[in-house]
């Protein structure tokens, strides 16, 4: 008998969790072993180099503070991030992961019967957050793997409050480039936030990489920018990611944070692996590498994957639960996307290489059983 569900919001209680990656401990508990040895995640986008050494000896340092609040405003970081993008530090907010501020932004900005815009096959987490907030999420068609910008221009109504755009997008991790980016920045009408989601920007060559920063220097359109240091950084157990914005907008979201969002180790240690090229420069040639192997090994088993830009690569398989399955079994840990509507395809992460290996070997044996 369900006690609290009727006393719940309806929509609250309509609400269907989000599905995260699974952790390498429930794996192991599933598999029966006493450890996690031998087990690869390649199931969140992770840096699996692990973090930057720079980052674990400032985590360190941190220890003895342990006892007292975070600095709220994560002072020291933000004038790092301010400067690293030649902003002001009033431009710059800090959340618990950029997932937090994708749920700011519903907060500071939608209430029932607004829109969200967003592409069908994209984060699932701006749906979540749009049914949360008693909105529609109105997904705009792509372009085959790639988001339709003038679809999603499209599909603005006079109701709209946000449109989200993952770049590179998570499924399935295309981009969208720089002329094509700030076209649309131009042509979305001024009642709309226009949100770029950019989790994976930094793995980007950076010749490549997408400036959206530069529109909320310029301040002519309300554009906030989020990233992150769970992907290239290699931080995401610590949950650390940022916006940037215009100082009103940063405002806003500071109103609807809470106090101490950001913990003192992760202001340390991102601090530090901010300040770390070296480490950003290894990681880039990681998953470069990676990437190929990657996909040379699965196009000879016969695959198809989306031609990816960053750390994970989607594929269709008619019978994807059952591929993850027999994947785990093998101690590989993939992501089924039926939670990001693609009941028929499977993402996997780059990982190190022996993983990609690893990886690759258990997909060789799953494939014959499942065919
Ligand atoms: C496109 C995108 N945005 C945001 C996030 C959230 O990242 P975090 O909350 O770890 O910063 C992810 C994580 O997978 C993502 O893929």
């Amino acid at each position: 008998m369900s006690l609290f569900a009727p006393l719940a919001n309806s929509w609250i209680a309509a609400q269907r969790p989000y599905q995260p990656g699974r952790p390498l401990e429930e794996v192991a508990r599933e598999l029966g072993l006493q450890s996690i040895d031998g087990i690869v995640k390649l199931a969140s986008n992770e840096n699996n180099l692990g973090p930057s050494p720079k980052a674990m000896a400032a985590m360190q340092a941190a220890i003895p503070r342990m006892h007292l609040y975070p600095d709220g405003g994560s002072y020291y970081l933000r004038r790092a991030i301010a400067k690293k993008f030649g902003i002001g530090e009033d431009m710059v907010m800090l959340g618990c992961g950029s997932n937090e501020h994708i749920v700011l932004l519903a907060h500071a900005f939608m209430k029932e019967g607004d829109d969200l815009v967003c592409s069908e096959k994209t984060f699932v987490v701006y749906k979540l957050v749009a049914a949360l907030y008693r909105c529609r999420c109105i997904e705009a068609p792509m372009q085959g793997m790639t988001h339709d910008l003038d679809a999603m221009l499209s599909a603005i109504t006079p109701q709209t409050k946000l449109v989200i755009v993952a770049n590179p997008n998570n499924p399935t991790g295309t981009l969208v480039d720089q002329a094509a980016v700030d076209r649309f920045v131009e042509r979305v009408p001024d009642h709309v936030v226009t949100v770029f989601d950019e989790a994976y920007m930094e793995l980007l060559e950076p010749e490549v990489a997408v400036d959206t920063v530069k529109h909320a220097r310029a301040g002519k359109k309300p554009v906030i920018t989020l990233r992150t240091f769970s992907k290239a950084y290699g931080l995401a157990g610590l949950r650390v990611g940022y916006a940037m914005a215009q100082p009103d907008a940063i405002d806003l979201l500071n109103k609807v944070r809470q106090p101490f969002n950001v913990t003192t180790m992760a202001q340390a240690a991102a601090l530090a692996a901010l300040e770390d090229e070296d480490y950003l420069v290894a990681s880039r040639q990681m998953l470069r590498e990676g990437r190929a192997q990657m996909m040379t090994g699965m196009r000879k088993l016969g695959l198809d994957p989306v031609e990816s830009v960053t750390n994970f690569i989607l594929f269709p398989f008619a019978k994807a639960a059952e591929l993850t399955a027999a994947l785990t079994k093998r101690k590989v840990i993939v992501r089924p996307m039926a939670g990001f509507g693609l009941p028929q395809h499977v993402r996997v992460s780059v990982g190190l290489a022996a993983e990609n290996e690893q990886f690759l070997k258990a997909l060789a044996e799953a494939l014959p059983e499942l065919q």
